[in-house]
């Protein structure tokens, strides 16, 4: 009966992305979140009791739920019991990547869009991995946390702001995890701003500049993986950024948005004309393809600019239909230097004298790249350097953020990143289809920790240092 009365609740919330946009348009007060339920508790620093061992079940088994297996597989303590997708082929390649790692078989689940469900029910996972499309995060999620189950999401958590209240309250009702696998916080350069910005080494933290900039259009208009056309969908029927995490969450986290010290406050949204995918539609399918015959809504160049509630700025733009080289920015910018990536450049005291910010030149190149990861290399990013050594750089922030993962829940300590964080960079998403929408006006960020960022703590792993505004 429970069940029923949960599949019913789901079945009101659209999957279609033209519904999607249709609800993120609409009229919503986000200034004043609703009271906590009864029952419910704040768990911005939640630690969970400790795992001797995780058994962890998959659900999604496409790019990117392979590349996760793949390292999940190899990690300690770790043990992927339980793989689920509808596409027989794609289970059946993971369950060959298992066995070619001399891993046991894991119990595989599929046939039919709920079999997850009865996954969860036979297998009792302690974490789940969800790394399916978008509309179908926010669903699976509660239901994973329902049936007992930590849950780590695939960016964006969510799609609209009901859905994302929704995640959040069910992980304040469960006492249960939910991360959302923003792996790019993990980057080396990252890492190292971080650890220079908690020196202090830029000074009071000013303007942050973050992007996802990647010509994807091949990768997600072509595919017949079984699926990354689904992303496409959400292009046709939505315009504003909608996928914002990448970028955002480093800068958000040099300025410990959420945690204690500030929060996002607005946002306003600009889109470009749409072009890219018609343009290359047109260029690589036949007149009667599906895309020949789409009309695109989505603007080629988003370009955002949020207010934090300590008046500082970042700005926020998304791209994967242009020709232009991949660039997430990953600048910030302090009262005594600015960090900044693509290519690795800085500016400060801390650079060698005849490289000084007062010459309006950057300190880059390889000689200055190593000198930067000798001095400022993060501690985990060292601690990890073997293992690290033979991935390359973008896996090495996968493995990273899955170490993390299961280091925490074996210590019971918190994890690296909270739902509140997941909410409010996904937030991005809806709260910039309806400024873009309404021609920019500034949307307000809802509260989704209704007043508790102001006494959260820093993610562990580098909780010293100051970065905020010096207030005379
Ligand atoms: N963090 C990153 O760097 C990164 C990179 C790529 C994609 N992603 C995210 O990962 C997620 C998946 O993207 P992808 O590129 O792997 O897509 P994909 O289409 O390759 O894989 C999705 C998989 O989900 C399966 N699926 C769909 N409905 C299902 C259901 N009801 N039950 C079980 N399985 C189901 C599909 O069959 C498919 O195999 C997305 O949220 C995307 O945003 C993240």
């Amino acid at each position: 009966m429970k069940e029923n009365e949960e599949r019913k609740e789901w079945e009101k919330i659209p999957s279609g992305a033209q519904q999607i946009h249709e609800k993120n348009i609409a009229p919503l007060d986000t200034a004043s979140a609703p009271p906590r339920p009864h029952g419910s508790a704040y768990m911005g620093n939640y630690a969970a009791p400790p795992l001797e061992k995780i058994r962890v079940a998959m659900i999604g088994l496409g790019a990117r739920g392979m590349a996760l297996l793949r390292i999940l597989s190899e990690l300690e303590d770790c043990e992927v019991v339980a793989l689920c997708d509808t596409r027989e082929e794609a289970r059946r390649s993971a369950a060959v990547e298992l066995r070619d790692r001399g891993k046991a078989e894991a119990a595989s689940y599929g046939g039919s869009e709920d079999a997850y469900l009865y996954m969860l029910e036979r297998e009792r996972p302690d974490a789940v991995f969800i790394d399916t499309p978008w509309e179908l995060h926010a669903r699976m999620a509660v239901e994973c946390m329902e049936r007992g189950a930590h849950v780590f999401v695939e960016v964006p958590l969510a799609t609209t702001l009901e859905e994302l209240w929704t995640v959040v309250d069910a992980v304040e009702r469960t006492q249960k995890h939910c991360m959302m696998l923003e792996e790019v916080i993990y980057g080396r350069h990252e890492l190292m701003f971080l650890n220079m910005v908690r020196q202090g080494l830029v000074g009071d933290l000013l303007h942050g500049e973050a992007a996802y900039i990647h010509d994807l259009r091949d990768r997600t208009m072509s595919s017949d993986a079984g699926g990354v056309a689904w992303r496409v969908q959400h292009y046709a029927g939505r315009n504003g950024n909608l996928y914002p995490t990448h970028g955002l969450a480093p800068v958000a986290q040099y300025m410990s948005i959420a945690r204690g010290e500030d929060t996002f406050e607005r946002i306003v949204s600009l889109s470009s004309p749409s072009i890219g995918f018609s343009t290359f539609a047109g260029q690589t399918f036949p007149s009667a393809h599906p895309w020949n015959n789409t009309d695109f809504l989505c603007g080629d160049m988003n370009t955002s600019i949020i207010r934090t509630r300590l008046g500082r700025t970042i700005l926020v733009q998304w791209d994967e239909t242009t020709p232009r080289p991949y660039d997430r920015k990953n600048l910030i910018q302090g009262t005594a230097g600015v960090l900044a990536d693509f290519p690795l450049r800085v500016i400060g005291s801390f650079v060698p004298d005849e490289k000084d910010a007062a010459d309006h030149s950057w300190y880059t190149g390889k000689e200055a790249w190593d000198d930067l990861y000798a001095r400022f290399d993060h501690p985990l990013y060292r601690r990890l350097g073997d293992k690290l050594a033979p991935l390359s750089p973008r896996v090495a922030m996968d493995y990273i953020m899955l170490y993390r993962i299961m280091e925490s829940l074996k210590h019971g300590t918190a994890l690296d990143q909270n739902v509140y964080e997941a909410a409010l960079l996904s937030a991005v998403g809806p709260l910039t289809e309806k400024s873009v929408h309404e021609g920019g006006t500034p949307q307000i960020f809802p509260d989704f920790t209704r007043g508790d960022w102001q006494h959260t703590k820093r993610a562990s792993y580098l909780s010293t240092g100051r970065t905020h505004l010096r207030r005379s």
